[in-house]
């Protein structure tokens, strides 16, 4: 679906369905005036009646005699209205609009004033609670065409001094939909091969963004021992996925996104139990949201230099495999006693991380499904945030505030890092079943020593549910802490 920003009034716009917001208790509305008298006698008729109140969650969908699909929705009241709501009621109607069969889409939802949300926040929430209310998965599916897709341009109504924030959310959006759809296409497509030519298809379409992809034989040779062992139980060999974005002078140091990209997690010989086993296909939902947010800056082409680092591996179960008690060399040269094959993301990107600081970044996050535990700490909400920098965390949370996609910081105190010891190794590669998402988090902290870092667990916030599926969270928050990164 393309976005598109106009400050064509309602009556002009010729779109085959237009979206008008009503708060309740709102007497008139003045969109509906300016379509014509026939259309706001009908909205007087239902408010008296009182089957349409302007509450948060109703919709009402009138014609108009050119044909046009009217959707008024409720927005609740003004001083009420919570950005959650503002993306959701978004979602839902571009979602309902999808179903239609319109082709074109204006959205009014901007020409209000909201009370408690700030203009540029909103034009962002309505943008990314459109486009991601329209998206569905179809790679792998086939329609009848009476269910087909017809909607295939959005318009979205704001005030010009507006528009660079609409264009801003746009970017993003189409990094969420990348996100969504690397996410949700099953292992045996989007596997290691599938993520570099994925990135290839992005290099080539902007001249100043550069690929280099690492195979196993060359990060054998490099002594990438951690990722490489994950890898050695699958038939589909580990790759390394670099992409350069040069948007400013080439001396400034980049940011570097490193993401974890497990396209299987099987557990290893530390096998998984079956049930819901195939949800370990978002493994690589931190590669994923790195990618959607490289995609999102070069769309926008921002002012900063920025590095995608992704370590794509296939986790199984194997004669080859790594086993339980291994003690691992990884690319830092630290050892690594293995104790369950089935932590096997803090082993890639330990490699990945130390290959990272060899473009001297100004700033690393790496962002991972790595522990079920951050499930537990706090569900689907929120991702974690854990860093020693300062106030790194706060410019990532507040980055994430700006567009609905929200985290949470977890600390990374020294006291957790004994969990790690072992007299086998410097390390071993759990920390036992006390604070599992901070113990992970301590891993990745003893390879990015005197560096600017924070490591973000997504694996409540990547993917929500079957039906769903990938949620693309958080290219936003990404693409909005770079934004502000840019100044
Ligand atoms: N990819 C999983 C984490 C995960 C599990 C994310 C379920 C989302 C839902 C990760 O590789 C893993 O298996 N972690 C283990 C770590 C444990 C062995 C210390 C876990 O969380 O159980
Ligand atoms: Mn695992
Ligand atoms: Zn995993």
């Amino acid at each position: 679906m393309k976005i598109k920003a106009t400050i064509q009034n309602i009556a002009d716009n010729a779109a085959d369905l237009l979206i008008v917001g009503h708060f309740q208790d709102q007497t008139d509305n003045a969109l509906i005036t300016a379509l014509g008298s026939e259309l706001s006698a009908q909205l007087s008729q239902r408010l008296a009646n009182a089957d349409f109140t302007g509450k948060n969650g109703e919709s009402l969908t009138l014609y108009n005699d050119k044909g046009q699909h009217i959707m008024i929705v409720g927005l609740g009241k003004n001083d009420k209205l919570t950005q959650t709501a503002l993306y959701d009621i978004s979602h839902k109607a571009s979602a309902t609009a999808a179903k239609t069969r319109c082709k074109t889409v204006a959205t009014y939802l901007l020409s209000d004033t909201f009370e408690s949300i700030d203009a540029d926040q909103a034009v962002k929430l309505v943008v990314l609670g459109s486009s991601h209310g329209e998206y569905r998965y179809e790679d792998t599916k086939n329609f009848k065409e009476d269910n087909k897709h017809n909607l295939d341009t959005l318009e979205v109504f704001a005030d010009e001094n507006l528009h660079t924030y609409i264009n801003q959310a746009k970017a993003m959006a189409e990094g969420v939909t990348a996100a969504r759809h690397l996410g949700n296409n099953p292992p045996n497509i989007a596997n290691p091969k599938y993520i570099a030519k994925f990135a290839e298809q992005i290099a080539n379409k902007y001249d100043n963004v550069e690929l280099d992809v690492l195979n196993h034989k060359q990060m054998k040779k490099m002594g990438m021992g951690a990722l490489l062992a994950v890898g050695q139980g699958s038939h589909n060999k580990p790759k390394m996925v670099v992409l350069k974005y040069t948007g400013t002078d080439k001396k400034q140091a980049p940011v570097a996104l490193v993401g974890k990209g497990i396209t299987f997690d099987t557990g290893g010989i530390s096998l998984k139990p079956g049930a819901n086993m195939d949800e370990m296909k978002y493994d690589m939902c931190g590669a994923a949201s790195v990618i959607g947010a490289f995609v999102a800056i070069a769309e926008m082409q921002l002012d900063i230099n920025l590095l995608t680092i992704v370590p794509a591996v296939e986790n199984m179960p194997d004669g080859k495999a790594y086993r339980p008690g291994d003690v691992i060399t990884s690319y830092s040269g630290k050892t690594i006693e293995v104790l369950n094959t089935d932590a096997e993301g803090r082993m890639i990107l330990c490699d990945a991380l130390t290959y990272a600081q060899e473009f001297k970044p100004e700033v690393i996050l790496d962002l991972a499904t790595l522990t079920g535990a951050c499930v537990v700490a706090l569900g689907h909400q929120a991702s974690a945030v854990m860093t020693k920098t300062d106030g790194l965390a706060q410019d990532v949370i507040q980055a994430g505030l700006q567009v609905h996609d929200r985290a949470w910081e977890l600390p990374l105190w020294d006291e957790y890092q004994k969990q790690l010891d072992t007299s086998f190794a410097d390390m071993q590669n759990i920390g036992g079943f006390p604070a599992g998402t901070i113990t992970a988090g301590c891993f990745l902290s003893r390879f990015t020593e005197g560096q600017k870092w924070a490591h973000i667990d997504i694996a409540g916030t990547a993917w929500n549910n079957k039906k769903e599926g990938a949620t693309g969270r958080p290219v936003a928050m990404l693409t909005q802490y770079l934004i502000n990164q840019a100044g």
